[in-house]
């Protein structure tokens, strides 16, 4: 059977494994959520939305026979991880997860941990401060219950509807970003604090590295559990576990 496969993306590791895959001749869709106006064009079809829970994700599968499922989501896409699991089952089409080892203090590091979005919060219920808030457009929100800090908001897209932070200033830029360009963005704004999800991979490490650099303290949203799963970190990994399952099916 010729491999299909269905790669859960929206990060750079996705597209650097789509660009793998057309290297290599193999055939795929990527697939995203919806969530940025201009996703970055991939070398192979791609479609956009919800499936409708791990069920539309097995449908999806069935009908449009797909052979192997690479769940290369972001590490804090934790639903969709959940869901990739579960129709992997359904649908009988073998899995894997393509993601970043997450990030690790080093000891000039000044992290405070906390469990999520919820814990950051918390964290934050203090006078006010200057605050570079890294977690992206779907949690500001979240952050409403603090409005005496001033938030540094780094977003993908410009914001549709009013901020519900009463003192924030947006860039919009979208990475990957240097340490010193964030070091400088940093002292340019005066940033006490910096919020961030332990996104792993470097492209969204040199706020962190600048951070460091500067002294700053962290607070560092640990990582949403995902039920256990074939894990590996680059493409090639994915085409060799490709491979092998080729081999195994004797094919
Ligand atoms: N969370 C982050 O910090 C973050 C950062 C950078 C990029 N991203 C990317 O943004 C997307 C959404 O992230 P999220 O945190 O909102 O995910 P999530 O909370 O785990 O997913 C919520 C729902 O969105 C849909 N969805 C998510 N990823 C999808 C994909 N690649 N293709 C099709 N549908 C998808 C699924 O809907 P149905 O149940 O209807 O199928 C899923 O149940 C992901 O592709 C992720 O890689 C996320």
């Amino acid at each position: 059977m010729t491999p299909n496969l269905l790669i859960l993306g929206g990060t750079t590791e996705a597209t650097a494994l789509a660009n793998a895959l057309a290297k290599a001749g193999v055939k795929g869709t990527v697939s995203f959520a919806g969530r940025v106006e201009r996703p970055i064009r991939q070398p192979l079809p791609q479609r956009v939305g919800g499936f409708g829970g791990a069920e539309g994700l097995a449908r999806y599968m069935r009908a449009e026979k797909i052979t192997h499922l690479v769940d290369a989501t972001h590490p804090f896409a934790a639903q969709m991880s959940r869901n990739a699991v579960a129709a992997s089952a359904q649908a009988e089409v073998p899995m894997i997860a393509l993601t970043r080892p997450k990030w690790d203090p080093e000891p000039q590091d000044k992290w405070q941990h906390v469990a999520d979005i919820a814990g950051a919060v918390a964290a934050l219920e203090r006078a006010p401060l200057r605050v570079m808030l890294a977690v992206g457009r779907m949690h500001l929100a979240d952050f409403a219950p603090n409005p005496q800090h001033f938030y540094l908001l780094r977003l993908v897209d410009p914001p549709k509807a009013a901020l519900p932070l009463p003192d924030a200033q947006v860039i919009v830029a979208r990475g990957p970003f240097t340490e010193p360009d964030d070091r400088a963005l940093m002292q340019e704004h005066r940033v006490d604090i910096v919020v961030s999800k332990n996104a792993g991979g470097s492209g969204a490490y040199a706020k962190i590295a600048a951070a460091r650099a500067l002294g700053l303290p962290v607070i560092m949203i640990d990582r949403p559990s995902v039920p256990e799963r074939h894990e590996v970190a680059t493409p090639a990994d994915v085409l060799a576990w490709l491979s092998h399952q080729e081999t195994d099916r004797g094919v």
